[in-house]
């Protein structure tokens, strides 16, 4: 199958070929072609030109017009938990009457209520309520997504939530990412007993999920309050002994010392870091791993924004995500991620364009597939209303400027 894209206004993304991450400052190039076309065959990017000698011969395939807006790869979303029984709007209504996130933690609230809730909501419904939400993400422009478990916290939920990102992954035409994190909060029967949580995550939930092959990443909120460093280290053992590599929560509400240890075990990604203290940034500056920034959960939650300048300074891969779940972040809209990018943590737009797109799918495994325009890649590409300078996009932010959106060669 076939599908020739013309008359694209700015063709964006065109990394060379090979490149897998930006780091640091090669993060503010994003090379463009202006008044091209792209040819997706069998699902892959084919070939792309100028439109001044677009050959005659393509004449046969069946022709979009881009009517001169931009094309851009589609975003890549790597941090979200959009698998949940129920919306929290309550807790929102309590943050404006001054409630914290950790008072209402502490009130029963929170990732507990979810669990409760979820517990009682069959992998039917799940499935039906995770696959509306994930089909609004994509019309907006998402064209990969990693999904977290964690509203589970029994053996029997955290499997059912697993197996409902893996009919996710079987259902939906864009690569999904499954991450357990058996490791978000203790559950209540376990208050009193952080041990044998502990315990039952290592010893029952890892090697039930890694026998069906359930997980790509393993996760933990290293908190106050939650997981302590020396907890999550135990857990990002257990996991590497089960081939799973580490994405996990840190420095959101607190400096603990997490990103240290993400780096310690080859984190993929240590993820949120609105607090960003010059030893994780050291740390960071000489691994592997990506720091992915999460800014719509900084506005909705009003907490500080993450130092994406000292990280990017300092040589870091930054990617930018939604961290899309009902407590923190109700919104799986990466262009309103990106336009915060922009406008809270500073970034350039091409800056946050690279982080939402070629950082977002390395922060997945899948730079190799996804993330830029080149021949070989996976055709997963977002068209925009006619803008004028890329700029706009981000500038515009609140309104979405794509108009199509193409996932395996094919309009979505
Ligand atoms: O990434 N921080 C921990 N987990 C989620 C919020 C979970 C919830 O409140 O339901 C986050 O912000
Ligand atoms: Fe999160």
């Amino acid at each position: 199958s076939e599908l020739l894209i013309t008359h694209i206004g700015t063709l964006t993304g065109l990394h060379p070929t090979g490149t897998t991450v930006l780091r640091g400052l090669s993060m503010a190039s994003l090379p463009q072609m202006e008044n091209a076309w792209l040819l997706c065959r069998d699902g892959v990017i084919s070939a792309y030109g100028s439109m001044e000698d677009l050959p005659g011969g393509h004449a046969a395939f069946p022709v979009l017009s881009a009517k001169g807006g931009f094309v851009f790869p589609c975003w890549c979303d790597s941090h979200t938990h959009l698998v949940f029984a129920a919306s929290r709007e309550e807790e929102f209504v309590m943050k404006i009457q001054g409630k914290s996130y950790e008072d209402i933690a502490a009130a029963g609230g929170g990732i507990l209520n979810s669990a409760a809730k979820l517990q009682d909501t069959s992998e039917e419904a799940l499935y039906e309520s995770a696959s509306a939400r994930l089909q609004d993400m994509i019309r907006q422009g998402t064209g990969a997504v990693e999904i977290k478990s964690g509203y589970g916290l029994t053996p029997d939920s955290e499997l059912k939530m697993l197996r409902v990102i893996r009919r996710i992954k079987e259902t939906f035409p864009i690569p999904v990412k499954a991450t357990l994190l058996a490791a978000h909060a203790y559950p209540l029967a376990f208050r009193n007993n952080h041990e044998g949580y502990i315990r039952q995550i290592i010893d029952e939930i890892l090697p039930a999920v890694a026998g069906e092959g359930l997980a790509d990443y393993i996760d933990a909120f290293c908190e106050q309050g939650f997981f302590s460093v020396g907890e999550t280290d135990r857990i990002l053992s257990a996991g590497a002994k089960h081939g799973l590599r580490p994405k996990i929560h840190v420095n959101q509400l607190s400096i603990s010392g997490g990103v240290q240890a993400g780096v310690k075990h080859k984190a993929l990604s240590v993820d949120h870091l609105e607090l960003t203290d010059l030893e994780a940034i050291n740390s960071l500056s000489n691994s592997s791993t990506i720091a992915t920034l999460l800014p719509s959960c900084s506005l909705y939650l009003d907490i500080p924004y993450a130092n994406a300048r000292g990280l990017m300074q300092a040589d870091v891969p930054v990617a930018i995500a939604t961290d899309y779940n009902p407590g923190s972040t109700p919104s799986g809209n990466m262009n309103l991620v990106v336009s915060l990018a922009c406008i809270k943590l500073k970034m350039l737009p091409e800056e946050a364009i690279n982080a939402a797109t070629l950082n977002g799918a390395a922060a997945m495994g899948l730079s190799e597939e996804l993330g830029s325009i080149g021949v070989g890649k996976r055709a997963n590409l977002l068209i925009t209303r006619p803008m004028p300078s890329l700029a706009y996009l981000p500038y515009s932010f609140g309104q979405s400027q794509v108009s199509t959106v193409i996932i395996n060669g094919k309009v979505f």
